[in-house]
């Protein structure tokens, strides 16, 4: 009898947040991921980027850092930088805050077989939603909130789908 042993090693996951400039929504979105996933002991490789480079190598914008700062996340951390045609080879999924990003990132060179990998961040949490999480830059300190509760949710929705499959 032969016995063949056989070495399963499951890859985490890598998922890249998508939004304009990388300096509000995705960053604050990398923030609540990377916190919940390591709550629940999931392992997931987990980065963001922004569609345009105004902003590449910025810290998060103040209001953003403020805003997760109130919810208990350190983002301080965190770099703008731009998306790049390897992104659609690096990560598993590619979740973009608006449908206006969504389309410029799908304008950044990928093979087709990588399109599949790029949708809309909230509709983790309404699938089919097509929903998007506003651009809250020009805006005032209510939208930060609002981002924040839009993001909090669809994290959630998010890990859980993953829970049990890392
Ligand atoms: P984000 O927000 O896409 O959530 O990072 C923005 C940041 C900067 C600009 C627009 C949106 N901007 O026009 O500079």
């Amino acid at each position: 009898m032969h016995y063949m042993s056989i070495n399963i090693t499951f890859a985490a996951m890598k998922v890249l947040l998508v939004c304009l400039g990388n300096i509000c929504r995705s960053p604050m979105a990398e923030g609540i991921l990377r916190d919940k996933a390591r709550e629940r002991g999931l392992r997931l490789t987990i980065d963001s980027a922004g569609t345009n480079r105004y902003h590449t190598g910025e810290a998060p914008d103040h209001r953003a850092v403020a805003k997760m700062k109130e919810h208990g996340h350190d983002i301080t951390d965190l770099r703008a930088r731009t998306l790049e045609p390897e992104d659609f080879g690096r990560f598993d999924r590619i979740l973009v805050m608006d449908t206006s990003n969504l389309q410029n990132v799908l304008r950044v060179p990928h093979k087709s077989s990588h399109g599949s990998k790029v949708s809309l961040f909230l509709n983790e949490f309404q699938p089919q939603g097509n929903q998007s999480v506003p651009d809250p830059y020009f805006g005032g300190d209510d939208g930060f909130e609002d981002v924040y509760q839009m993001l909090d949710k669809a994290c959630e929705a998010y890990l859980n789908t993953l829970d049990g499959k890392s």
